[in-house]
């Protein structure tokens, strides 16, 4: 048993995700103590209360600082392999996202450097961004294959998932998304291709899963939905087909263009559905009435040179929930700490930091159906938390650009931040 005592707000998250306006509610307790036992939240309350209940317990100094829950980032596509900050250079030149990406660059790029890499090259690559998100306070991770689309490539992506969580200590979620881009092999042939997701795609990956993953439950399954890549009606094909097999579902809707696709998640039951950007007043509307967790992405547009973000406060003004993720990925926004999404949602997505918080803990364990373990501080969980530099939680979007995260508490053990 450790207790970590003497903590200036624990912001507890208590009482599972919220939707709406009760997403401003953080569940602060003041002068507080968090008892572990193992892997596991025992007890939460005031400090000198715990201190003299459990006079046994190795006891773990927070010098006044605030704790808050591990963060749980929802949207990533951390398995690559390479760099594309060429293109970077090109769209500060004028060139568009999409125009690199028809040009054969883009998403297609990274698929050519992640087919050529081997398992060992693509762990290794990934593990150095995912100890980086650690550092940086992510204790879980979702992570999105779709840099191979071919069988052998995908699984190979799969495959570096269930690596990494062999080697934690982050743990990281799984997702397929074979339906990421057209593969050459299928150029100018959407139809053909979402058919051989429908026909082997899925199920091979649903095959390779349950022989592999040692009785893991399957994978997500996430779509590009977007003008120019799959449309509302491959996206419904293959959602369908995925729904059929037994893989819950995500969506990457209105990032660039509004097809619609965020209500397609909703009137299927997908998870979440991402981005939104593009989003209109009727989707918002329909994401307000489900139980589709709306993840805003808000380090895309950043890492676009874009203006335009997801409107939040028009989601949470419906009644839904909200969750926030980096998306860390090789084209739109390279960037792996939960901290700096928090900062940029107070800024153009006129979230509170307590809404932020929310966003990026319990509502994102919800986005990945994790919310019965993890997200918040309260007797039960899983001890995933982190020890701020901080006494009060604010800073954590006040601040920007520095790590604010002393101590990660994951599973009950300690990693505790050189030089913060
Ligand atoms: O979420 N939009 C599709 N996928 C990623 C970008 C992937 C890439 O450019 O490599 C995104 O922004
Ligand atoms: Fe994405």
């Amino acid at each position: 048993m450790k207790i970590i005592h003497n903590i200036s707000q624990c912001v507890s998250m208590a009482g599972g995700p919220r939707r709406g306006k009760a997403m401003a509610e953080a569940g602060i307790i003041t002068q507080a103590a968090v008892l572990i036992d193992g892997e596991s939240i025992q007890e939460v309350g005031p400090s000198e209360e715990l201190l003299h209940k459990h006079p046994l317990a190795e006891r773990i100094d927070a010098g006044n600082k605030a704790v808050v829950p591990g963060f749980v980032d929802p949207h990533t596509h951390l398995i690559w392999a390479g760099d594309r900050s060429n293109e970077f250079e090109m769209r500060l030149q004028g060139r568009t996202y999409m125009e690199i990406m028809a040009a054969g660059g883009g998403i297609l790029a990274t698929l050519t450097a992640t087919r050529k890499a081997s398992l060992e090259e693509l762990v290794a690559q990934s593990l150095e961004r995912a100890l980086r998100a650690f550092s940086y306070g992510t204790t879980t991770m979702e992570a999105k294959t779709g840099y191979g689309l071919d069988l052998e490539t995908e699984f190979k992506q799969l495959e570096a998932i269930l690596v990494l969580n062999k080697i934690g200590p982050l743990e990281v979620v799984p997702t397929y998304m074979g339906a990421h881009a057209i593969p050459q092999e299928y150029k100018g042939d959407t139809a053909g291709y979402t058919n051989w997701l429908s026909e082997v795609g899925l199920p091979e990956t649903k095959n390779w899963w349950l022989q592999h993953a040692g009785g893991q439950p399957l994978p997500f399954v996430d779509v590009f939905c977007e003008k120019g890549v799959f449309e509302i009606k491959e996206t419904r094909q293959i959602l369908e087909r995925s729904l059929e097999l037994g893989f819950p579902i995500k969506l990457h809707a209105d990032e660039f263009e509004n097809l619609g696709g965020a209500s397609l998640a909703a009137d299927l039951g997908a998870v979440s559905a991402d981005h939104l950007v593009k989003t209109s007043m009727e989707d918002i509307q329909r994401l307000g009435e489900s139980e589709t967790v709306a993840v805003s992405l808000p380090g895309t547009p950043f890492g676009l040179g874009q203006t335009e973000y997801t409107p939040a406060r028009a989601i949470i003004e419906a009644g839904g929930y909200l969750a926030l993720a980096t998306d860390l990925n090789p084209g739109t926004t390279w960037n792996e700490s939960m901290q700096f999404i928090q900062a940029l949602s107070c800024r153009y997505l006129k979230l509170t930091p307590a809404e932020a918080l929310t966003g990026s803990t319990i509502n994102s364990a919800k986005a990945i159906l994790r919310d019965q373990v993890i997200g918040s501080i309260e007797p039960g969980k899983q001890a995933d938390l982190l020890i701020l530099a901080t006494d009060d939680y604010r800073n954590l979007s006040y601040r920007y650009g520095t790590n604010l995260v002393s101590i990660v508490v994951k599973k009950g053990i300690l990693y505790p931040n050189r030089d913060v």
